[in-house]
């Protein structure tokens, strides 16, 4: 990650609640992207800090509000957990340094699947040595069960005495870290996954768009199909399932009421025919699940008549 310090934390609920807590306080302005991981809010609820959200991936409006509460704490996901949008980093990090403020970036799901090296966004894009601090969950790529903050030296020992998951809660096991120690070296090694990964996902998300599904803004491995109010989303998860496909179910709190979706999350190992497969079932489902009358379909086709860009994501979150 190219960081001159780390450390590994219980889970990454830890490593965001336990940073937050630890460089805010109820002084401090923490501007947050309004689909930022709900891990984040969690931290700024218990550093007594201010929220002052901002609309998702909108730097302009980041910047209006930096300038009206003045400099304090930044806090963005590299990849958001629910729609798969990637965060426009390099205008988020100009922004944050122009009006100095501290910068988080979440790399929950960029670490390991993103970079020639799965060193994750901010270091894939030359941007290490201007982001503060980078935090992680080692339960997406890495496959077990921790967290990561990448930092400098000073602050990782200023950490141990100063967050709560530090000091209150019992530290990672020998064995789980020598598990994380072994995928470490397939991440790093094995480059030829993260093409697979990246190739499997933009075969998928131009066949469900072609298909008629919006997937918002999804540039990843996570593909979002939002079917809108729970009951519609139970059906579409048991279309799916009934097919043999698998997505993990989000509905409030984890999205905004009503906007209930399933999550895709595609890996590396999927073959072109199970591919082909969940095309295929998602083309047949189309009308057993209503899709067409989706209010994310509805926007889709309201967007492309009037050529007009995504609108912004109004109260999101979370998961
Ligand atoms: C972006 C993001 N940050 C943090 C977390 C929390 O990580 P963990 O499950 O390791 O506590 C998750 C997922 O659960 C996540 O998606």
């Amino acid at each position: 990650m190219r960081a001159e310090a780390g450390i590994l934390c219980q889970s990454g609920w830890c490593a965001n609640t336990g940073l937050i807590q630890t460089v805010a306080n109820e002084r401090t302005p923490v501007y947050a992207d309004m689909l930022a991981h709900m891990s984040l809010w969690e931290g700024i609820r218990s550093a007594g800090a201010s929220a002052v959200t901002f609309h998702h991936n909108d730097p302009e409006h980041l910047e209006r509000q930096v300038l009206r509460h003045g400099p304090g704490v930044i806090v963005v996901d590299s990849v958001y957990s629910t729609i798969g949008s990637v965060c426009p980093l390099a205008e988020v990090v100009r922004i944050g340094h122009e009006h100095g403020c501290v910068l988080v970036v979440d790399e929950s799901h960029s670490l390991g699947t993103h970079g020639p090296d799965g060193e994750g966004l901010v270091a894939a894009l030359g941007l290490a040595g201007q982001v503060h601090f980078r935090t992680a969950s080692l339960a997406k790529a890495f496959a077990g069960r921790a967290g990561f903050i990448a930092c400098s030296e000073r602050f990782a020992t200023y950490f141990r005495y100063e967050s709560n998951p530090a000091i209150f809660s019992s530290t990672l096991l020998p064995y789980e870290v020598a598990g994380l120690r072994a995928t470490l070296e397939v991440v790093k090694n094995e480059g030829w996954r993260r093409e697979r990964l990246h190739v499997n996902a933009t075969y998928l998300r131009t066949r469900l768009d072609e298909l008629g599904y919006n997937l918002h803004d999804s540039q990843s491995q996570i593909i979002a199909l939002e079917a809108g109010p729970e009951p519609q989303t139970i059906v579409l998860r048991d279309a799916l399932e009934a097919r043999g496909i698998f997505g993990s179910v989000f509905c409030a709190p984890a999205t905004p009421k009503n906007r209930s979706l399933i999550r895709l999350s595609i890996n590396s190992a999927l073959t072109q025919a199970e591919l082909d497969r969940i095309v295929q079932a998602c083309r047949d489902i189309r009308e057993e699940v209503d899709m067409a009358n989706w209010p994310s379909t509805r926007r889709k086709r309201s967007r492309a008549a009037t050529g007009m860009a995504a609108g912004p994501l109004l109260r999101g979150s979370l998961a």
